[in-house]
């Protein structure tokens, strides 16, 4: 892969640094790297800290894994372990780490810490989730849709849910590829308004009205990990919001279902929407191994 590697702001905390050719070339490098099923040494003697104070499987095992597939290594920091703004200032631990490794993916409660990580490390700083973003997750998206209908340009993509974490980074992104979002929420959990405003996303609360004809439907859990404690009031609240059968029907003839993973069945999802014939949902997931491939590529080389 060598000269093919881009040139990308220093850290990936959100999208708000990259630009239309950036995120295009990601998306690029991640199919091709996808095509050959890529192994090489670009990142021979190379280590990225895997920082994370919540749990995880796609996230932690694709980075671990991409690092490994380019002759790199991974070292996983559990909240345990550094407990970090706790036994440790963040401060101080982005100025210890930048001495032992070569960039820090964090997956943290809350975005200030990532941009704080960001802000005293010298090394990249990659976004493994927070409260705020996703954008990890947004990239394994898009590389789905394209590989779905060929191209992103026009596609409307109904999200039903939870205006969280997940949905900010596809708005942040859309209007970079052409994506077209439509969001359905209950009432009191809509996403930020500036971005769906930079998106000119469409809001409803009728699910049903954001999945008429549809490309994608798209959902997420709708307590999401540091929320435990609205876990009842979020169950009554959601009521309605579900994606099943009825709502998939709803969709382009055509249109494909996205989650993010982990799914809570019978909350957000059905069971047979997740393993059914619309499901894209584990080609989203093999997809965050490759678009990790070429960020970390991007970040790291
Ligand atoms: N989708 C996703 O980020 O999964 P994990 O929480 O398992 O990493
Ligand atoms: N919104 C979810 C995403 C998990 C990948 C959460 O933050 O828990």
């Amino acid at each position: 892969m060598g000269g093919e590697t881009l040139t990308v702001p220093k850290d990936l905390l959100d999208f708000s640094a990259y630009g239309k050719e950036a995120v295009g070339r990601l998306l690029d490098l991640a199919g091709r790297l996808k095509g050959e099923r890529y192994r090489g040494e670009d990142l021979k003697g190379k280590t990225l800290a895997l920082l994370f104070e919540k749990p995880s499987l796609r996230t932690r095992t694709t980075l671990e894994v991409a690092m490994v597939h380019l002759g790199g290594h991974a070292v996983y920091l559990d909240q345990k372990q550094v407990g970090i703004g706790e036994r440790e200032p963040v401060k101080d631990i982005a100025k210890n780490l930048e001495r032992f490794v070569e960039g820090i993916a964090a997956r943290v409660h809350r975005h200030e810490t990532v941009e704080a990580l960001a802000r005293h490390a010298r090394i990249p700083v990659l976004n493994a989730l927070s409260d705020r973003a996703h954008p990890l997750q947004a990239l394994a998206d898009l590389l789905t849709l394209k590989e779905a209908f060929g191209g992103l340009e026009g596609l409307e993509v109904a999200w039903v849910g939870d205006g969280n974490n997940v949905l900010h980074s596809l708005l942040e992104v859309a209007p970079l590829v052409g994506l077209r979002v439509r969001v359905a929420t209950p009432k009191g959990y809509e996403p930020d308004p500036e971005l769906l405003r930079r998106a000119r996303a469409q809001l409803t609360h009728d699910p049903k009205e954001a999945a008429l004809g549809a490309h994608a439907l798209y959902t997420d859990v709708w307590t999401s990990m540091g929320q435990e404690a609205e876990r009842e009031k979020r169950l009554k609240d959601f009521q309605g919001f579900q994606v099943n059968g009825e709502l998939l029907s709803l969709l382009h003839p055509e249109g494909v279902f996205l989650h993010c993973l982990p799914a809570h069945y019978g909350e957000e999802t059905t069971e047979e929407a997740v393993h059914g014939p619309r499901s894209r949902v584990f080609d989203q997931a093999e997809n965050r191994l490759h678009t990790a491939k070429a960020v970390l590529l991007s970040l790291l080389k």
